[in-house]
């Protein structure tokens, strides 16, 4: 854990709740350097400043998850969301294909949310890649971020992580997709992994001291059979990440609007490939307030700081409920 969060941390952990004192639980101090350091610690320093000055009042915020709906700047016409899953880096997997379309994202993404919102690029890797594609992939990814600084200096903070996509027998690349100064990991699997597959490689992870978020859960075959799952994985460590974009898909939407409707998921974002794709703005936040029993701030803002802060998340589901399937 970072020395600028200690103090936030330690405020929140002397108050007298379950909830909090779990959450306070912080994860393995992790000395491990960042891959390309320049652009992507110094982002990650602003944006971890901002959250420990923030994240007192957040934290306690999520007391309120079970009992009532609260939302952060109501009625100001902006939100202030962190978007853990993005495809913006142009040029290098199926997202945005041109710099002047990534640009056309963030500037619609400045324009929606708050000024006070964090980015993250997650480009595409793959377990079984070569690592001079990774080094290149990342590279280019981190050159992106500082040319995006430069490009809006104000509004938003940008960070650069990555999606790994898990196969066969390969795990690696770990390092360079993890959240900055953080254990996180988010992860994918193809749609049709089978859960035991899915269960031994979150273990494989885990035991190399990591932490997996699993990438839009909606689309994999075993949490569509059977959602409770995800409480499975919860308890082994795991966060479970929604895609917006997967409310696009007839095949993955409805399972993706269980997941919230049931708390069954600790976050949603965009996962945005292109300038057509879902942002995490007031237009998705009417949306989800028509199903999803989880108050909008609580995944796009207090679970995404948790996992910025490098902190343990809460076991899902949660909202309690009688039966979930
Ligand atoms: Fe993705």
């Amino acid at each position: 854990m970072s020395p600028d969060i200690r103090v936030p941390l330690l405020a929140v952990s002397t108050i007298s709740s379950p909830i909090l004192i779990s959450m306070s639980v912080v994860i393995a101090s992790r000395s491990r350097a960042f891959a390309s350091p320049s652009a992507a610690n110094a982002g990650a320093e602003k944006v971890r400043n901002r959250i420990s000055r923030r994240f007192f009042d957040t934290a306690i915020s999520f007391l309120d998850i079970k009992t009532t709906q609260y939302n952060l700047q109501e009625g100001s016409g902006h939100l202030s969301v962190i978007d853990l899953h993005s495809h913006i880096v142009p040029g290098v997997d199926d997202g945005a294909r041109t710099f002047s379309e990534a640009t056309e994202m963030i500037r619609r993404m400045r324009d929606n949310i708050g000024s006070n919102s964090t980015i993250v690029f997650t480009p595409h890797y793959s377990s079984s890649m070569s690592g001079r594609i990774v080094y290149a992939r990342s590279e280019r990814a981190n050159l992106f971020q500082d040319k995006i600084e430069e490009e809006f200096p104000e509004g938003l903070s940008f960070l650069t992580a990555g999606e790994l996509m898990v196969r066969g027998h390969f795990l690696r690349h770990m390092e360079q997709v993890r959240y900055p100064g953080t254990g996180w990991v988010l992860i994918e699997f193809s749609t049709g992994v089978s859960w035991i597959e899915t269960l031994i490689q979150v273990r494989r992870i885990i035991s190399r001291g990591y932490n997996p978020l699993i990438a839009h859960p909606e689309r994999y075959r075993w949490c569509r059979r059977k959602r409770s799952r995800l409480i499975k994985l919860s308890k082994m460590g795991c966060g479970a990440l929604v895609s917006a974009r997967s409310l696009s898909f007839e095949k993955y939407a409805a399972t993706a609007r269980n997941l919230l409707r049931d708390g069954l998921c600790h976050a949603i974002c965009s996962d945005a490939h292109s300038p057509r794709d879902y942002i995490l703005d007031g237009r998705l936040k009417k949306k989800l307030e028509h199903f999803s029993r989880i108050p909008w701030a609580v995944v796009t803002l207090t679970m995404p700081e948790l996992i910025l802060n490098d902190m343990k998340l809460p076991e899902l589901p949660l909202y309690e409920q009688k039966k979930i399937l």
